[in-house]
């Protein structure tokens, strides 16, 4: 991706859920499990999205994630069913980034889910719910990310002579 195409999905990414604002409250608020009749609701939130950006000129190509993030590889999500690799790439990276960080976080009906579990869960949907390739990328990253964080965990507990006891630098 060009330098202007990652401006264009960090603001798809950021805009993401704000369709949600043409969802009532009642249903977003919920705590508990929603009804059919309030799912076709919060599945209106892309074509929300799209309805109250597309106008906007420089916001434009930055759609495709707020439109798309709830497309499915294998065809089955929403809004329109796009199969494949007619979802736009930016949604399809983005869908696996935005279920990893729902699981990962507590919501009013589960608490969240370990990693471990959150990343077997997203491995076992690579081909279905994801595109594989995008499944393989993140997990590549997150591997590569989890390396790093533990490398500089072994080098702070390595220098712990300026570390407080309960862990607060001086
Ligand atoms: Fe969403």
């Amino acid at each position: 991706m060009s330098d202007v195409e990652i401006i264009h999905v960090r603001r798809g990414a950021l805009l993401h859920d704000m369709g949600k604002l043409g969802v009532p409250d009642h249903i977003l608020l919920k705590p508990g499990k929603l009804t059919d009749e309030e799912w076709v609701a919060m599945r209106r939130h892309p074509q929300h999205a799209y309805d109250m950006f597309s106008s906007i000129h420089y916001l434009r190509p930055a759609l495709d994630i707020p439109y798309c993030h709830h497309e499915k590889w294998d065809g089955t999500g929403y809004p329109r069913g796009l199969k494949g690799e007619q979802i736009p790439l930016a949604a399809r990276l983005f869908a696996v980034v935005d279920v990893w960080d729902a699981l990962r976080s507590d919501r009013p009906y589960r608490a969240s889910w370990p990693q471990e579990k959150v990343l077997e869960y997203i491995r076992t949907q690579a081909g279905t719910h994801f595109d594989p390739k995008a499944v393989e990328l993140f997990l590549q990253l997150i591997s590569e990310k989890s390396r790093m964080l533990n490398r500089r965990r072994r080098y702070f507990t390595a220098n712990a002579a300026w570390v407080r006891p309960h862990g607060s630098i001086t």
